[in-house]
């Protein structure tokens, strides 16, 4: 963590959103009140289709809605992406609820229990990801229980992880996966059990990576293990899910990837172990993603209610704050804490100002912006955060403090539809 306060240059959005209208963001505030998200879907499928377009046809994406899992979200990438990454019942539940097919969702996570376990099983969910030794006989156990054959992954963590991974979930001791190096008798035990099928192998070696390059040494190094444990126990793999990791840029100075170069460079890539790998001749290859498909197209525009100045400092005081975005306040997996870009929407051309933008909540956890030099922004004045559409709404502390939940709006054809309403508190008693 750096020093809490810093000053941070000023914000404008980074490179890879959608460039908000002001006029838009203060009409729909008017019309919805505040706070809001906005999900921009036309950005969002027009990037996926850039992606997607030079891949080859034995690859395919996977939305991980943990991300972001608004239902209208889920509904508008169905049949884009060749299915989900879910980390929980109650996301497999969600996603049927958004017309999923249970088939085309891979249920990966550690502390998967029993129940959620058999009821994935008995919904038909298309592969579990399994996650440890234990979890692998519990799964065994359960699905001899049912008298049915559960269709898994092993998930590796390797030995190794690129550094440009800025959140890793491997290439360490961690709860996420089976070391590289502790998965001969797991793999053995899967091989022998035949209450278990295995498809294929998953490595999800971290995220929020910025660095092509790197993410392409990454699927050469996955490809590579997972070429050399199918010879070892003679397996041709009818899946390889690749993790992913693609990054997007929250802060000032972040390039976003080129999803130009990236995609077809990976596309060939895949093609050529393809060819090179007898192993792979029938193998599917999966990608999951999250943040990448979503987080850039998103925007949390929040009211300021109270301007104050104590000791030097100028506060404006929003009405949403980490409660709806927490990932802003920095303490969600950053390493040093950077202000997302924002924009002062009621008063962009007012003279830079250093000031702290801060939330509703009784905790000094709830600042979105420190030592900012943002338009100064006055009581009443609309303020937007760029690049939260993932891991925003999915992941803060909704309920803390009893503040309504933001409304979340849907961008799809031009047209802006309410994805979520707006949920008191009173409504979870
Ligand atoms: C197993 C797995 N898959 C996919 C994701 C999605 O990551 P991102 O949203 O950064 O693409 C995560 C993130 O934690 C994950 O743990």
């Amino acid at each position: 963590m750096t020093s809490d306060h810093e000053p941070q240059a000023a914000s404008s959005a980074p490179s890879s959103g959608p460039a908000w209208e002001g006029s838009q963001l203060t009409a729909l505030a008017a019309r919805h009140g505040t706070p809001f998200f906005l999900y921009d879907l036309d950005a969002a499928l027009a990037q996926l289709a850039r992606l997607v377009a030079p891949l080859p046809a034995t690859a395919s994406v996977l939305y991980a809605m943990k991300a972001n899992a608004n239902a209208r979200v889920l509904e508008l990438l169905r049949g884009r992406v060749g299915g989900l990454d879910v980390s929980s019942i109650g996301e497999v539940r969600l996603a049927c609820a958004a017309g999923y097919a249970p088939a085309t969702m891979s249920f990966a996570g550690p502390g998967k229990s029993d129940e959620e376990l058999r009821e994935a099983l008995q919904l038909g969910v298309g592969l579990i990801s399994v996650e440890s030794p234990g979890e692998l006989r519990r799964l065994g156990a359960v699905a001899r229980q049912l008298g049915r054959r559960a269709a898994i992954t092993l998930r590796i963590n390797p030995a190794h992880i690129p550094n440009a991974f800025m959140m890793k979930m491997g290439g360490q001791a961690s709860q996420f996966g089976i070391a590289e190096e502790e998965l001969e008798q797991p793999l053995r035990a899967a091989l022998a059990d035949p209450a278990l099928e295995l498809h294929g192998l998953h490595v999800y070696a971290g995220t929020q990576c910025l660095d092509a390059a790197a993410i392409l040494d990454n699927v050469r190094a996955t490809l590579t293990l997972v070429a050399r444990l199918a010879g070892e126990h003679e397996l041709a793999p009818r899946v390889v899910n690749l993790g992913g990791g693609f990054g997007i840029p929250y802060f000032a100075g972040q390039q976003a990837l080129e999803v130009e170069t990236l995609a077809p460079q990976l596309g060939e890539l895949l093609t050529q172990a393809q060819a090179a790998e007898p192993r792979f001749a029938a193998t599917r290859f999966v990608l999951e993603l999250g943040r990448y498909l979503i987080g850039p197209y998103g925007v949390y525009v929040a009211r300021v209610v109270e301007v104050k100045v104590t000791r030097g400092k100028r506060f404006a005081i929003l009405d949403g704050g980490m409660n709806h975005c927490f990932a802003a306040t920095g303490n969600f997996g950053q390493l040093v804490k950077k202000n997302y870009a924002v924009s002062n929407l009621t008063h962009p051309d007012a003279a830079p100002e250093r000031q702290e933008l801060v939330g509703p909540l009784c905790t000094p956890l709830d600042s979105l912006a420190r030592a900012i030099d943002l338009p100064r922004a006055e009581p009443g004045d609309l303020v937007a955060f760029h690049a939260c559409g993932a891991y925003t709404f999915s992941a803060s502390p909704l309920l803390f403090l009893g503040h309504d939940t933001p409304v979340e709006l849907v961008q799809h054809g031009g047209e802006v539809s309410v994805g979520r309403r707006r949920l008191a508190a009173t409504h979870f008693a």
